[in-house]
């Protein structure tokens, strides 16, 4: 029998739990099915699907409007019992195997989707497979390295400071640490690097060759989530090279939006809320901002994980009436961190925040802590033990 142990490198899960993780995305399911149905669009495709805000934009689509789906992601299998493989992998299959069950089609491509290769496998499924067009894609890639597909170089992402260094709190969930880190500022070469990995770039070239192909439903959407959040965070994030990236997407959202016009397809970028992902908690000094701010909404009833905000942005957004723009056309459901009160309540929290009192009442710790376990099949609700063994999770297929 296999024993699944929750294993942390700093802020970096080691360990999964592939049940754990099967039960959470049936979680999820349930939590969208609760809502009932909504009129959304039937042949998706979504870049970056298999954990956070892709998976749960899957689920929200899939479940919640009847979509089919084709998911793009890159994890890992099982290999051995020291060897399981990455949490993505086993959502896939999980959420592969729920979509089925409603006879809804759920393709999942294992694989950089970085590469031309990918692009062109991707467009020959939609022509041969998924009915010729595809009428939503979401972009929801979060990476610390891209290989150019045209000169093969391989750019890494760095999160950093511009110009001045931040010096600020952090949280290291694997010693339940607080402690005060420097982070330097940027040099020329990692903003560059950053730009490239989670610049717009790629999010075009989707758009490129699906759009060359003639893939794309006349009024096409296509959306892409940003984040700016606030002073809190402004210096090293909004400020800071990621910044920078999420600002080179709006850059791109209106050349996007140039070449769809005669397709009357839009792309959209959506500014969405702060949430525990991989991705986010490893930016440094997010965490005790999170932990801050999640007190704050959880003690006022809007503190949302990836799929209460997912199902609300294009449940009652995207495809509702509730949709909320600002002047820059961004959608903006992050308007509930943004809340005047939310801000300066979690300003004066984080501010009384010290090694003694961070994993206490006072703040919100244990929700990270919780989210951040779910996210690698651990702390699930509902879950419970069962034997498995690794020639089984090997039989597995996405
Ligand atoms: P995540 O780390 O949970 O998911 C990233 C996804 O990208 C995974 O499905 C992964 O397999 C896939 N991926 C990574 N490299 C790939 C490659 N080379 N080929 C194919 N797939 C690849 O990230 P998260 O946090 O859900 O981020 C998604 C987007 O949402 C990002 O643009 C992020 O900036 C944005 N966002 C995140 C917020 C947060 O608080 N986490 C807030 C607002 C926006």
């Amino acid at each position: 029998m296999l024993k699944f142990e929750q294993k942390l490198r700093g802020n970096v899960a080691l360990g999964v739990n592939p049940l754990g993780c099967k039960q959470e995305v049936l979680n999820q399911i349930e939590y969208v099915k609760n809502k009932g149905t909504y009129q959304g669009p039937k042949k998706v495709l979504i870049i970056g699907a298999s954990s956070s805000y892709g998976l749960a934009t899957r689920i929200s689509l899939a479940f919640g409007a009847g979509a089919d789906t084709i998911g793009v992601s890159y994890e890992k299998g099982p290999k051995n019992e020291r060897s399981l493989g990455t949490a993505g992998w086993y959502n896939n299959i999980a959420f592969r195997e729920a979509a089925e069950k409603e006879d809804l089609i759920a393709k999942n491509f294992v694989q950089d989707a970085f590469s031309h290769e990918s692009k062109q496998e991707v467009i020959e499924y939609i022509k041969n497979e998924f009915g010729g067009k595809v009428d939503l894609v979401v972009y929801s890639l979060a990476s610390g390295r891209r290989t150019d597909p045209d000169t093969g170089e391989t750019y890494t992402s760095a999160i950093k400071a511009l110009g001045e260094p931040v010096v600020g709190p952090n949280i290291n969930m694997q010693n339940q640490d607080f402690y005060t880190e420097t982070l330097e500022p940027a040099t020329d070469q990692e903003i560059a690097g950053t730009l490239k990995v989670m610049g717009g770039e790629d999010w075009q070239l989707w758009m490129e060759a699906l759009k060359e192909a003639d893939v794309l439903a006349d009024g096409v959407l296509t959306t892409n989530y940003s984040y700016l959040g606030t002073e809190l965070n402004r210096p090293y994030y909004g400020g800071g090279t990621l910044g920078l990236a999420k600002a080179d997407c709006d850059e791109k959202a209106k050349t996007i939006n140039a070449f769809l016009a005669d397709i009357n397809g839009k792309a959209q970028i959506v500014v969405a809320t702060a949430v525990t992902t991989k991705a986010s908690s490893v930016i440094p000094f997010f965490p005790v901002y999170c932990i801050g701010l999640y007190k704050v909404m959880t003690e006022k009833g809007t503190h949302e994980t990836p799929i209460m905000h997912i199902d609300r942005i294009y449940r009652d957004m995207v495809y509702g009436t509730k949709a909320e723009y600002d002047e820059a056309g961004r959608l903006r459901p992050d308007s509930w961190e943004l809340d005047s009160d939310t801000q300066a309540q979690t300003k004066a929290l984080i501010q009384q925040l010290n090694k003694e009192n961070f994993n206490t009442e006072l703040a919100a710790y244990d929700i990270l802590y919780k989210e951040f376990s779910i996210l690698s099949g651990f702390m699930v609700d509902g879950y419970i033990e069962q034997d498995v063994t690794i020639e089984e999770l090997k039989a597995l297929e996405y």
